[in-house]
């Protein structure tokens, strides 16, 4: 007989399980400072009941990646271009009005401050239901059960009495569990959070993250979930990409992108998590440097001027996006980490005293 693993194994790669396909994926703001290449050609793929991690610093595209996939970005002021393909489907071109319903049922995000996704004036019960009835025609009854349903699979204590109250009468962690229930309401297939639990204490963070987690396999969902801390997704997230500038710099299955990274930005990223003895609330380090301007970013690699191993190369030439040894693992750099052309590197920049080659060796080698 064949093991739970085996079926599953099976079950993933069964081409039905394919959910989303983003191909070369653009977006770009116009300012009046100049165009910001805010999504800047991201191709990416997720299956049913697989999470991607979704990483990088803050203003990195995390968000505008989000959105972009979801259709949120209105054509004006904004140009996009590349596909998403969801099931199938192609929804760049997809009218207002489809994309209104496809919101609701298909694709749905839980957004970091419940504040704005959640209406100060109505009841959590009327939020719930509202979007029951119109995107599923639910009866007022069917509404209501449904929403009950919904507040207890979130774990809401005392949910029939919670639908009866609003907004400000619960506290942060119950209000982001409602913004989950209203995302889920209508079954959607892939389930977006974007730094849903950056302003909750740490406990109700862990609470909420492992809640997002059983909903995802319970209910066959793809998930990304997009935070600036490497930590968050380790243990969450079947496979990672890691953005910088706009761009997708490295891509893995979680164990391999831990085990065996090889971009520098990773490296840096990673090093940037508090050490297990540091309580897990204090402030990142943050990587030397500043993150590029999105109008006019360095020539050649957009992390060359922070990077530790950077050559004359890198400082000309964009590295692509290449495959690495492992399935699933693509990177772009000229020097990858764990390489005898790193190491080389390394020393170079050294003898040469650039300030962030020392940070490396100061800091040792990265805790996996
Ligand atoms: N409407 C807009 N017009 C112009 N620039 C924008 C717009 N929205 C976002 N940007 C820029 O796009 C870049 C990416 O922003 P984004 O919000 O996606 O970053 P992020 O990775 O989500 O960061 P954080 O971790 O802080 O949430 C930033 O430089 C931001 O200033
Ligand atoms: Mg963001």
């Amino acid at each position: 007989m064949a093991t739970v693993d085996e079926v599953r194994t099976a079950q993933e790669l069964a081409p039905d399980r394919r959910l989303l396909d983003v191909v070369d994926l653009k977006t770009h703001f116009r300012t009046p400072r100049g165009l910001v290449k805010a999504v800047d050609g991201v191709s990416l793929r997720l299956d049913r009941g697989r999470t991607l991690g979704l990483v990088g610093e803050s203003g990195s595209g995390k968000s505008v990646l989000s959105r972009s996939i979801m259709q949120l970005f209105p054509k004006r002021n904004v140009y996009t271009s590349g596909k998403v393909i969801f099931q199938g489907q192609d929804i760049t071109d997809m009218s207002d009005k489809d994309l209104r319903e496809f919101w609701g049922t298909q694709m749905s995000m839980v957004f970091q401050d419940p504040m704005t996704s959640l209406n100060p004036v109505m009841t959590i019960g009327k939020q719930l239901t509202e979007g029951l009835r119109k995107h599923l025609n639910f009866t007022r009854d069917e509404a209501e059960a449904t929403a009950l349903e919904l507040m207890r699979s979130v774990h809401i204590p005392e949910p029939q009495q919670r639908l009866e109250e609003y907004r400000h009468q619960l506290s942060g962690g119950m209000r982001q569990r409602v913004t989950i229930a209203m995302a889920l309401a209508c079954g959607p297939k892939l389930l977006f959070a974007d730094e849903a639990t950056t302003a909750l204490d740490v406990t109700v963070q862990a609470q909420i993250l492992n809640l997002l987690q059983d909903l995802q396999q319970e209910r066959d969902m793809g998930m990304i979930l997009v935070t600036h801390d490497l930590g968050v997704v380790a243990g969450r997230s079947h496979e990672i990409a890691v953005m910088y500038a706009g761009k997708i710099v490295e891509k893995a299955p979680t164990s391999v992108l831990f085990s065996n990274m090889k971009m520098p930005y990773t490296e840096a990223l990673l090093r940037s998590i508090p050490k297990l003895e540091n309580p897990s609330h204090t402030t990142l380090r943050a990587i030397g440097g500043r993150p590029p301007d999105l109008i006019a970013p360095p020539n050649g690699c957009n992390f060359s001027p922070r990077c530790p191993y950077a050559q004359d190369r890198c400082h000309e030439e964009e590295p692509p996006l290449v495959s690495a040894d492992e399935p699933g693992h693509n990177y772009a750099c000229w020097y990858p980490v764990g390489t005898k052309a790193n190491q080389e590197a390394l020393e170079l920049n050294l003898s040469k005293g650039l300030p962030q080659a020392r940070v490396v060796v100061e800091s040792g080698p990265v805790d996996v």
